[in-house]
C-alpha cells in the first residue's frame, strides 16, 4: 500500500466498504475488476482493474498483488491479458496508468509492457497527510499491436 491512492485498511469493515464501492462502480459501468487467481490452487492473490473513461475509448489500469507473490511475473501475466481484452474485446484505443515516482516495481512493469512516460503531475495525491507526485503513462492500441508483431 506504500504507493497506493489510499492508506492501508485499518480493519475488515474498511475492506468491505472498498469492495462494495468497486462492485457499485462495476454495476454503473465505470470499472471492470478481476481477481488474480493462482492456477494451481485457486487462491486469490491480487486484483487488476480498468477504470473506464466516460464516453471515451480509454481506461486507466491499476493492479495490486499480496507482497508474498511479488517478483514472480504474476503482474506481467495479468496485465498482458487485461491489455489484450481492453484493446481486443473492449475495442479501446488508449490505456493510461498513474504511478508514484518511487514505485520502481510498477514503473518497471509498465516499461516492459511498452507504456510511455508522458508526464509528471506534481502533488496530485494527498494520502495519509502526505502529498505525492504522479507519473502518467500511456499505451496506444497501435503501440501494443506493433510490439506483438515483433
Ligand atoms: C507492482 C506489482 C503489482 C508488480 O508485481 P510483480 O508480480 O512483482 O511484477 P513482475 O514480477 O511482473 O515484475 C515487474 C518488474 O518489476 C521488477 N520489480 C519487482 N519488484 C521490484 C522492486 N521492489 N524494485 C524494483 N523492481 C522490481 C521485476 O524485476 C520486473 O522487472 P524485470 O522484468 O525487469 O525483471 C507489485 O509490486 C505490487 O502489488 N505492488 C503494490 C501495489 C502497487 O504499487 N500497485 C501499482 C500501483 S501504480
Amino acid at each position: 500500500m506504500r504507493y497506493w491512492s489510499s492508506t492501508p485498511h485499518e480493519d475488515e469493515g474498511r475492506t468491505r466498504e472498498a469492495i462494495e464501492s468497486i462492485i457499485a462502480e462495476v454495476e454503473r459501468g465505470e470499472a471492470l475488476q478481476w481477481a488474480i487467481e493462482r492456477r494451481d490452487d485457486g487462491r486469490v492473490i491480487g486484483s487488476i482493474t480498468l477504470m473506464l473513461a466516460d464516453g471515451q475509448p480509454r481506461a486507466e489500469i491499476g493492479y495490486i498483488l499480496g507482497r508474498e507473490h511479488w517478483g514472480r511475473g504474476f503482474a506481467a501475466e495479468a496485465q498482458g491479458r487485461t491489455i489484450e481484452y481492453a484493446f481486443g474485446e473492449l475495442g479501446l484505443h488508449r490505456l493510461e496508468a498513474d504511478t508514484h515516482p518511487d514505485n520502481h516495481a510498477s514503473t518497471r512493469s509498465l516499461e516492459r509492457l511498452g507504456f510511455r512516460r508522458e508526464g509528471l503531475l506534481r502533488e496530485r495525491w494527498l494520502v495519509g497527510g502526505e502529498y505525492g507526485d504522479s507519473v502518467l503513462w500511456g499505451l496506444l492500441a497501435e503501440d501494443w499491436r506493433a510490439r506483438r508483431r515483433r
